[in-house]
C-alpha cells in the first residue's frame, strides 16, 4: 500500500529531464526518466506508472508515436498522459487516442507551479484508485470466505441434523412414557426448523456464488402448490392452506426451486399470519404467456417492513419472526427473478397479506449473440 507512485518524464533534452525531475521530486514519489521513446518503451515494461510526461519534439520516436504506442498497449492504455510541447496550439490535436485516457497538454515555456499542480491531482486520483482497488480486493476475499463458511456450515450440519430427527422420530416407539413422545415431538419440530434455516443457508450461498441457473422442465403448477400444502398438515392437524386453481396450469420451471419458493411463502403465512386462520393458495393459468401464484392469509405487515421484505435478514417484530433467518423472502425473489418472473407483497392493516408471483410458461429464448 505504500509503494510509491512512480512517474515517467521523456525528454531528449537531458536539462529539462532535470529540471521536471526537480519540480516533482518528493517523498513517496518515484521519477523514471527516459531520454528517448524506446527507453520510455522499456522502463514501462517493468513499471507500473500512475501518469507519463512526455516531451512532444523528440528525435526518432516523436511523443505522439510514443503516446500511441502506449495506448495499444492493454497495460499502459490508461496511463494518463501531459504532453510537453513547444508546437501551435492546434497541432497539438493530431494525437488520436483521447477516449483511452486523460490527455493534458503544457506548452512551453510553461509555469513549474501548473506543471506540480497538475501531476498533484492526477497522483491524487491514482493514489484513491489504489486504496479503492486494495478495498475491493478485501472485500471479495471476506465474501468469498463467508460464502465457503456457509457452504460448509450448510452441508456439515446437515448429517448430524438428521440423526437428530430419526432418534427423535424412534424415541416414542420404545417407550410407552407419555412425557417422552412430548420431548420427542419437540425435539423433532426444533429439528425441522433448524434443517429449514440450513437449506436457506444453503439457497443463499447458491445464489451469492452465482450458480444458480433454473433447470427447467414442464410441471404442473397446481399440482406442485397442492403437494406443497399437503407437506404442511400434521397427522392429528390437517393443513390450513386451500389450493384453487383456474386455467392452464401447466408451463415450464425449475421445480426444486418452485418448491423452495412455494414452502417459504405458505411457511410464512401459516407461521406470521393470523394463528388458526385459513391460507388461501390461487393458481391462475389464464394467462396464455405466464402462471401467476397468490398466497394470502389474514394478518398485515407493518408499512415499513412491507417495503424491505424482500431484502436479506429483515424480519418482523413478533416473537415468531425471532425463530427465522429473514431469508425466505429473499430467497423466493432471487429464485423466481432466475425465471424471469416477478414477487410482489400487498398488505392492508385489518384484512390480510398477499404475496404473488408470476412466471413466464414457456422458456424464455436465448438473447441472440
Ligand atoms: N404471509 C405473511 N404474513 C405476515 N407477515 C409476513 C408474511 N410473510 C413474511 N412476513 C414478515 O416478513 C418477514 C420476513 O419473512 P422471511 O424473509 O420469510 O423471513 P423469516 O420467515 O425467516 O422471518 C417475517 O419475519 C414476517 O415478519
Ligand atoms: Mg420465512
Amino acid at each position: 500500500m505504500n509503494a510509491p507512485i512512480k512517474l515517467l518524464v521523456v525528454d531528449d533534452v537531458e536539462p529539462n529531464l532535470t529540471a521536471v525531475g526537480a519540480l516533482l521530486a518528493r517523498p513517496g514519489v518515484m521519477l523514471l526518466t527516459a531520454s528517448s521513446g524506446a527507453q520510455a518503451l522499456e522502463l514501462l515494461l517493468e513499471h507500473d506508472v500512475a501518469l507519463a510526461l512526455i516531451d512532444v519534439q523528440m528525435p526518432g520516436m516523436n511523443g505522439f508515436e510514443l503516446a500511441e504506442l502506449m495506448r495499444g498497449s492493454e497495460r499502459t492504455r490508461a496511463i494518463p498522459l501531459i504532453f510537453l510541447t513547444a508546437a501551435a496550439r492546434d497541432q497539438a490535436y493530431t494525437f488520436r487516442g483521447y477516449e483511452a485516457g486523460a490527455v493534458d497538454f503544457l506548452f512551453k515555456p510553461f509555469d513549474g507551479q501548473v506543471l506540480v499542480n497538475k501531476v498533484n491531482v492526477f497522483v491524487e486520483l491514482y493514489q484513491q484508485k489504489r486504496q479503492l482497488s486494495a478495498q475491493l480486493d478485501e472485500l471479495k476475499r471476506s465474501l468469498h470466505l463467508n460464502e465457503l463458511f456457509t457452504a460448509v456450515l450448510g452441508h456439515d450440519l446437515r448429517t448430524p441434523l438428521s440423526v437428530v430427527m430419526n432418534g427423535a422420530m424412534l424415541l416414542p416407539m420404545m417407550t410407552d412414557h407419555p412425557k417422552v413422545a412430548i420431548t420427542a415431538q419437540r425435539i423433532q419440530s426444533s429439528a425441522k426448523r433448524m434443517a429449514q434455516m440450513v437449506d436457506q443457508l444453503l439457497d443463499l450461498a447458491r445464489i451469492r456464488s452465482g450458480a444458480m441457473r433454473p433447470e427447467l422442465a414442464e410441471a404442473d403448477f397446481g399440482a406442485l402448490c397442492r403437494v406443497l400444502a399437503d407437506e404442511f398438515s400434521t397427522p392429528d392437524q390437517p393443513s390450513r392452506i386451500s389450493v384453487a386453481t383456474s386455467g392452464d396450469l401447466v408451463g415450464v420451471c425449475d421445480s426444486g426451486m418452485l418448491s423452495q419458493v412455494l414452502s417459504n411463502l405458505m411457511g410464512n403465512a401459516l407461521t406470521h399470519g393470523e394463528p388458526a386462520s385459513p391460507v388461501r393458495v390461487t393458481v391462475d393459468g389464464n394467462d396464455p404467456e405466464a402462471i401467476t401464484v397468490s398466497v394470502a392469509n389474514r394478518g398485515g405487515i407493518d408499512a415499513q417492513l412491507l417495503g424491505s421484505v424482500f431484502e436479506p435478514y429483515k424480519r418482523g417484530p413478533s416473537r415468531k419472526s425471532g425463530q427465522g433467518l429473514g431469508l425466505g423472502l429473499y430467497t423466493a425473489r432471487m429464485f423466481i427473478v432466475a425465471h424471469g418472473g416477478d414477487i410482489t407483497a400487498a398488505s392492508d392493516q385489518e384484512g390480510g397479506t398477499v404475496f404473488t408471483f408470476t412466471t413466464p410458461r414457456r422458456a424464455v429464448s436465448e438473447p441472440r449473440p
